[in-house]
C-alpha cells in the first residue's frame, strides 16, 4: 500500500514509518515539524535503507493537503499529526482545538474527495477518563480533564459519524496507553522540547544528569505501592499495531486498545530502569499531580482476537531502549 502518514516525523509516527517500510509499504510523510526535527527522516532511511517522500505541510492547510492527494495515489492514511502536551492545552485551548480538530476535518474531507477509504486515527486511553480498570473498548467514556483529551474524544465522535454516513469508509481508532522506549538502534526515540511532562523521558534525563531528581507524584493512591499505575507499551509494539490495523481494516468503525494489558507502578518502573541499565534514578515523593488517575491499563482482548496483534516487548526492554536513545541523543 501507499500510505500517507501525518506527523510521521514525530515520536510514534517515525517508529510506525519504520514498521510500514519494513512490512513492504511505501510511505509519504506529512509534517509541519512543529514538534519534531527533519534529521529523523535521515535516521529512518539509515534504519530501513528505503526512501520516503516528505512534505513539510501543515495538515490544517486544505489546499496544501489536496495538492499531495493530486500528486500521489494514496491507499490509506495514518493520522498522527497533533499537539499532545496536556498542561499546554489547558493554557492554550484554542490552539489545541484548532490544530487537532481542523487537521482531522481537512484530512477526512480530502479523503472523501479523492476516494481514500482507509483511515487510522491516533486516540488515547485518556478518553476513558477515570473508569474502572482494565479499560475495555465498549465502555461508556468518562469526561476527560483537559482540552487535549477533549480533542481526542471529539475527534473520535466526528470520525464515527462520518464513517456511519459513508458505508465504504474504513476507520480504525487506536487508543494508545503509555508509549515509551525507542527503536532498538538507538537512532530514533522520544525527544521532548524543554522539561518533560511524562514519566519515562523525565527518568532518562535524571539518569543522564540533565535533571537532578525525579518527583514521584503521590504515594497514597489505592494501588499496590501507592504510586500511579500505567500500562507502558514499547513504541515499536505500538508501531506494529498500526501496521496490523491498516492491513485488517474493513468498512465501518473499529476501535482498539493498544497496550500490554499489564499495569506497572511508578516505583516499579523506576526499579526496572535501574535494573535494566545499572544506573540509579534519585527520586522524592511529592504531592499528587492534579488530573492524574490512580490506575490505567488496557483490556487487550479485542486487538489480539481481531488484529492478531499483541505487545511483545517487556518493561526491561522498554527501559533499556529508552536509555540507549537518551545516551545517543544530542540536542
Ligand atoms: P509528536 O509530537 O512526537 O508527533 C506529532 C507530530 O505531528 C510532530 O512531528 C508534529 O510536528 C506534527 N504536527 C503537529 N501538528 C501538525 C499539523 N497541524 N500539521 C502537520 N504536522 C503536525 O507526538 P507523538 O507522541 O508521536 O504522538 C502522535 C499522536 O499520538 C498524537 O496525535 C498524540 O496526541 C497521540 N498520542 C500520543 C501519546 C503519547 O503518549 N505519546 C498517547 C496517546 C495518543
Ligand atoms: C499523560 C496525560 C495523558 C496523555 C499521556 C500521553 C496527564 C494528566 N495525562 O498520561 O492525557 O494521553 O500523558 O501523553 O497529563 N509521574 C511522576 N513524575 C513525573 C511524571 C509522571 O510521578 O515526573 C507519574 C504520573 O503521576 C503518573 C505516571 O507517572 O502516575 C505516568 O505519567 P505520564 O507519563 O505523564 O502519563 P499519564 O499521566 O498516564
Amino acid at each position: 500500500m501507499q500510505v500517507l502518514v501525518t506527523g510521521g516525523v514525530g515520536y510514534i509516527g517515525s517508529h510506525t514509518v519504520v514498521s510500514l517500510l519494513e512490512a513492504g509499504h511505501s510511505v509519504i510523510v506529512v509534517d509541519n515539524l512543529v514538534n519534531s526535527k527533519i534529521e529523523t527522516l535521515d535516521k529512518i532511511k539509515q534504519i530501513t535503507n528505503k526512501d520516503i517522500i516528505f512534505y513539510q505541510v501543515d495538515v490544517t492547510d486544505e489546499s496544501a493537503v489536496e495538492n499531495i492527494f493530486t500528486n500521489h495515489s494514496i491507499d490509506g492514511i495514518i493520522h498522527f499529526a497533533g499537539l499532545k502536551a496536556v498542561s499546554e492545552s489547558v493554557e492554550r485551548p484554542l490552539t489545541y482545538y484548532y490544530n487537532n480538530l481542523v487537521s482531522t476535518l481537512v484530512l477526512v474531507k480530502v479523503c472523501q474527495k479523492y476516494n481514500v477509504n482507509r483511515f487510522v486515527f491516533s486516540s488515547s486511553a485518556t478518553v476513558y477518563g477515570d473508569n474502572k480498570v482494565p479499560f475495555v473498548e465498549s465502555m461508556n467514556l468518562f469526561p476527560t480533564t483537559n482540552p487535549y483529551g477533549e480533542t481526542k474524544a471529539i475527534s473520535e465522535r466526528i470520525l464515527i459519524d462520518i464513517t456511519k454516513a459513508n458505508p465504504a469508509f474504513s476507520l480504525a481508532i487506536l487508543r494508545y496507553f503509555n508509549p515509551v522506549g525507542a527503536h532498538e538502534s538507538g537512532l530514533i526515540g522520544e525527544a521532548p522540547n524543554g522539561i518533560p511532562n511524562n514519566l519515562m523521558p523525565y527518568v532518562t534525563q535524571v539518569a543522564k544528569g540533565k535533571l537532578n531528581k525525579l518527583r514521584v507524584f503521590g504515594n497514597d493512591y489505592p494501588t499496590t505501592d501507592g504510586t500511579g499505575v500505567r500500562d507502558f507499551i514499547h513504541v515499536t509494539d505500538l508501531a506494529e499495531g498500526h501496521v496490523a490495523a491498516l492491513d485488517y481494516l474493513t468498512a465501518g468503525t473499529h476501535i482498539y486498545n493498544l497496550g500490554t494489558g499489564e499495569g506497572t507502578s511508578v516505583l516499579e518502573l523506576i526499579h526496572a530502569f535501574e535494573v535494566a541499565n545499572e544506573i540509579k534514578v534519585p527520586y522524592e515523593i511529592v504531592e499528587r499531580r492534579p488530573g492524574d488517575i490512580a490506575s490505567c491499563y488496557a483490556d487487550t482482548t479485542k486487538a489480539k482476537q481481531e488484529l492478531g496483534w499483541v505487545a511483545k516487548r517487556d518493561i526491561i526492554e522498554m527501559c533499556r531502549d529508552a536509555w540507549r536513545f537518551e545516551k545517543n541523543y544530542k540536542e
